[in-house]
């Protein structure tokens, strides 16, 4: 019997017996642990598993919302540091915050004043900002408790999350069966494997709002961060942050992330966008045909040298940079989140695509399967 059948045969008892499973030193510290992480409002018990992978990188998730809680990365001297917002405790979570770490849905960022119409019918959502839609309602899947299954395959540890999403919920059409899997590879990154299938035509746009300091959770701005994006256009937006429709060149504007350049270079630029988003808070069009795995942004931050790049099968990336913290939220470790304290690279289809005939189709059709992954890898230079 090979190792990684013994760890996989040890894996699965320990996991039905609900305990902790830890390979031998022979794989470092691999393995995942389970432990109870509180009981939401109405009685749910939520758990918090955490991923280890041969490294020591550590990737926690809660069944709550399928949260990232806390997620680690090597500097220069190959110290792991905690890079995500989040909180320590699930009270953080229930009491209200800007989707940190969240898995989102039915629909990442906003749908026009919540309404579509599709194959002839209007649609009308809950809205819950200002008179948009915005990251599936006012209970989206960020506050879901999601079935979960831990296992170790020949990938890494994985995560499988699972949650069903009623006909009509949040205005939604459909009866929407959605499966999320975590995994934590030993090359330190984490991919997350989306997949969905509905009984009747549905939007559907599925992403993780981790908010991420390279320079480590709780340490200040990321304006010194230096992000890379591959786009030559991005989707340019109304004072709503809807977009118009209009796919914009970035070469000439504050939005040309083509080369890395620091967040903060020219976020404080004369720019109509930066103010309607406050900062960044746009989509931008990656430089992709068909829907290979392929690398759409790269963050580097100097002080530590760490780097994450983000790979994804989707046509889009939201890239958000905390311009709506304002130190309400107390996070780990008695942190307090300020402004533009972290940072967001939702990989998705485009905003508001449902009322845009010319962005990619988010419609989901019964008998089809929605299927997107997204990779995020972290190492040091
Ligand atoms: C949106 C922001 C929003 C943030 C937190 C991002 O995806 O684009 O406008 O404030 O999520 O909800």
């Amino acid at each position: 019997m090979t190792h990684w059948q013994k760890s996989a045969i040890t894996l699965a008892a320990t996991l039905v017996l609900g305990v902790s499973f830890m390979c031998s030193s022979a794989c470092g510290s691999e393995g995942i642990a389970r432990e109870p992480f509180g009981h939401t409002a109405d009685g749910k018990a939520v758990d918090l598993y955490t991923l280890t992978n041969a490294n020591g990188m550590e990737v926690a998730v809660t069944t709550y919302g399928g949260i990232v809680v806390k997620l680690t990365a090597p500097d220069r001297q190959d110290n792991y540091a905690d890079v995500v917002l989040g909180f320590d405790k699930l009270e953080g979570y229930l009491a209200g915050h800007p989707y940190f770490g969240a898995i989102v849905g039915r629909y990442g960022n906003r749908i026009a004043k919540g309404k579509f119409t599709l194959d002839g019918k209007q649609y009308t959502l809950a809205t819950n900002n200002g008179e948009n839609a915005l990251h599936g309602g006012l209970v989206g899947f960020d506050k879901k408790v999601w079935r979960a299954r831990g296992a170790l395959t020949r990938e890494g540890m994985t995560l499988t999350l699972n949650c069903v999403s009623a006909d009509g919920e949040e205005g939604y059409p459909g009866k929407l069966e959605v499966k999320v899997v975590y995994t934590l590879t030993n090359d330190d990154e984490l991919k997350i494997d989306y997949t969905a299938t509905t009984d009747k035509a549905t939007p559907i746009n599925l992403t993780n709002h981790s908010y991420f300091n390279l320079a480590g959770q709780g340490t200040g701005d990321i304006l010194g961060h230096e992000l890379t994006i591959d786009a030559d256009r991005f989707t340019p937006v109304d004072a709503g942050l809807i977009p118009t429709g209009e796919l914009r060149p970035v070469e000439g504007t504050p939005f040309d992330f083509r080369k890395g350049t620091a967040i903060g270079a020219r976020i404080e630029a004369d720019d109509e966008q930066l103010k309607f988003g406050g900062g960044y808070d746009h989509n931008f069009v990656l430089n992709k045909k068909g829907n290979d795995l392929t690398l759409a942004a790269s963050v580097y931050e100097p002080k530590t040298g760490r780097v994450m790049e983000v790979y994804t099968t989707e046509p889009g990336v939201q890239f958000y940079c905390g311009n709506f913290l304002d130190g309400s939220n107390v996070g780990k470790g008695g942190k307090v989140y300020n402004f533009r304290n972290g940072m967001c690279l939702e990989t998705q289809h485009f905003p508001n695509s449902p009322n845009q005939p010319d962005f990619p189709s988010t419609i989901l059709r019964p008998g089809e399967e929605y299927r997107t992954t997204t990779v995020y890898k972290f190492f040091a230079k």
